[in-house]
């Protein structure tokens, strides 16, 4: 990897501070810091007077000792004289209350006189630090904090703009939105408001078009920021995702920056190492291209109910891990460990008194082991859009179904048996790929229709896949175009709770959803013990089209996908990729561990990453 790095916040020391802190950067190959992002009330302390004295001075050591900047912009903190001035900035959540300021994120994209605002502080800002840039980082983690939708009357009358562009008319518009259903018809776009505290449950295609207006006018957002950026700097821009999340459009955000960058926290109560495996090879799949951990996490963090302060190894194999799926650097969070403020228990690179951690120490380390940046082999692409993401959310039969769950089952059964995976989107080419999954996908684009019908390996779709329309419609035939192609068609279905099918004459667990399928020409593999079908296959065409008609766990998966892919590691608890040179085998657990790679045992340290030349 090229980046090692840490997140950094100079404004939180006093200046003399600052040149042990650069020193102790210096002794462990701390080579890139981000700097600045939530420093709007530091930067312009009053409206219209800007003031980079503090920053400059620490700019200017950092710069000194060689060390290299990433400039956060820092929209995302108003200060307090802005909301005084203009309350209206501030989001208002679905129950019609507005967000106080306090915390961070309380704005609105859609207010004008934020933008304007935001827009002048990053064009001083980009100006006075171009020269000192070598990444832009712009706004920090959009949509955090339940940001994603804000109500205000600024956001409505944006969204009947938008609606405006999409529809044209009113009369595509209440077509589109089936606004016969309840008596919801609108004779004049200013009728139109946001559901909020309905009694029941709102139009759920109109909760489509809210989901893309909201993500869209963050994206937008985001571009003006970027134009800015472009006016005077030509250093690559990024914006840090977030792990699990699915609130934004991240495929259509990525087509506007540089680098993807994420921050990679333990997303689940009971960490899943191969979980945070699925979010890097995200993050990689969004451009197709080696991305940054712009905040890695260094141990204990301060915002789950219970904190726990992972040992120092965590983060040199949460560093290799990230090597491992393709990162070209790491950057933690945080370098120091502050005494004060909301993330005050907030673990960080340095204790309390600035002394260096094992975490330090650990992640030091890795740096020499993760030299490069690996470009693993994929051989299997799984099929992901956002939309689908918030069409699950919309409405359902079963609500206990999570989308991106059930996807990371599937993920992390391929993983196991030892292949690596691409997530693909809609406009993505499929030549490279020996398998395709289609899993849980509503709505499937045209485009990819085709796709599918064109790829030549196996591919393998599930239930509730070509159900739904672009519009958020059902559809007459599902699967939508590819009822030949799989041969069979859904004639109807229904939430299950837990039912058993049969495998291989091995018994496995079904869930949340079961498709009733009518064969055109497919045979069943398994059944259901009650005889339905369960997985299908379909070779009518010469090529290998399965159904499976529920959502399936890991271990079911693996089975399914075995004779398909080769076997390359047998074990537990490892992650295992290749490239054209060399296979990395990474032991996940901090105690020993034996497996076999391509039958040959391996005797692994506590996590471990043995490199094996090809
Ligand atoms: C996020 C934010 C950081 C900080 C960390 C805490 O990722 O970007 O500013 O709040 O979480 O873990």
């Amino acid at each position: 990897m090229h980046v090692y790095g840490a997140d950094y916040y100079p404004e939180h020391w006093s200046q003399s501070m600052w040149d042990e802190h650069i020193k102790i950067m210096k002794e462990y190959g701390i080579e890139w810091v981000r700097i600045g992002e939530f420093d709007w009330a530091l930067i312009e302390p009053i409206d219209g007077v800007f003031d980079f004295t503090i920053l400059d001075r620490a700019v200017d050591k950092l710069r000194d000792k060689g060390i290299k900047i990433i400039f956060g912009t820092p929209t995302a903190t108003p200060p307090a004289w802005l909301v005084k001035k203009y309350p209206e900035i501030l989001p208002m959540d679905r129950s019609g209350r507005v967000r106080e300021p306090g915390s961070r994120r309380h704005y609105t994209p859609n207010s004008p006189i934020f933008r304007q605002y935001a827009m002048r502080l990053v064009g001083e800002y980009v100006q006075h630090y171009a020269d000192a840039a070598d990444m832009w980082q712009v706004d920090n983690e959009f949509g955090c904090h339940g940001t994603k939708f804000s109500f205000t009357e600024n956001d409505r009358k944006a969204f009947i703009e938008w609606l405006k562009k999409r529809y044209g008319t009113l009369e595509n518009l209440n077509a589109a939105w089936g606004t016969i259903f309840w008596s919801q018809t609108y004779d004049d776009w200013d009728e139109i408001v946001f559901p909020l505290n309905t009694p029941t449950f709102e139009n759920p295609h109109q909760m489509l078009d809210i989901h893309r207006f909201m993500s869209d006018s963050t994206i937008d957002f985001m571009n003006a920021q970027i134009e800015i950026i472009r006016k005077y700097s030509d250093k690559p821009i990024t914006h840090n995702f977030m792990v699990d999340f699915m609130d934004l459009d991240y495929k259509k955000m990525a087509r506007y920056i540089d680098i993807v960058s994420w921050d990679n926290y333990v997303a689940t109560d009971d960490y899943d190492p191969l979980r945070q495996s699925a979010n890097h090879v995200m993050m990689r799949s969004l451009k197709k291209s080696p991305f940054l951990v712009m905040e890695q996490q260094p141990g204990r963090v301060n915002w789950r109910q219970r904190n726990e302060n992972y040992p120092g190894e965590y983060l040199g194999m949460w560093t290799k891990q990230a090597y491992v799926d393709g990162a070209l650097g790491v950057m933690v969070f945080r370098f120091d460990q502050i005494r004060f403020g909301a993330e005050q228990y907030h673990g960080g690179l340095l204790d309390y008194a600035s002394r260096p951690t094992k975490r330090l120490v650990e992640f030091s380390k890795a740096r020499e082991e993760t030299c490069g940046v690996v470009n693993p082999i994929r051989r299997v692409a799984i099929y992901f859009d956002y939309e689908n993401e918030w069409i699950h959310r919309i409405n359902h039969i079963n609500r206990d179904f999570r989308y991106w769950d059930s996807v990371v089952e599937i993920y992390k059964a391929v993983r196991r048996i030892g292949s690596n995976v691409d997530f693909v989107f809609s406009d993505d080419d499929l030549e490279e790929y020996d398998v395709l999954i289609v899993p849980y996908a509503f709505k499937i684009e045209k485009t990819f229709v085709n796709k599918i019908k064109d790829f030549k390996g196996p591919v393998y779709m599930t239930c509730m896949s070509g159900l739904k329309d672009e519009k958020n419609w059902i559809v007459e035939n599902a699967p939508e175009g590819l009822t030949e192609e799989f041969g069979i068609e859904v004639v109807d279905f229904g939430a299950i709770d837990d039912k058993e099918m049969l495998l291989n004459n091995v018994p496995h667990r079904a869930r949340y959803w079961q498709d009733e399928v009518e064969l055109n020409g497919a045979k069943v593999v398994s059944a259901f013990v009650d005889g339905t079908p369960a997985l299908t296959l379909n070779t009518s065409s010469g090529k290998e089209r399965f159904y499976v008609t529920s959502v399936l766990d890991e271990n079911t998966w693996i089975e399914i996908l075995h004779d398909k892919l080769p076997l390359r590691i047998v074990g537990s608890d490892v992650q295992f990729a290749e490239d054209s040179d060399n296979m990395y085998i990474l032991n996940l657990r901090n105690s020993p561990n034996v497996i076999y790679l391509n039958s040959q045992k391996l005797k692994l340290e506590p996590f471990e990453l043995r490199k094996v030349i090809k």
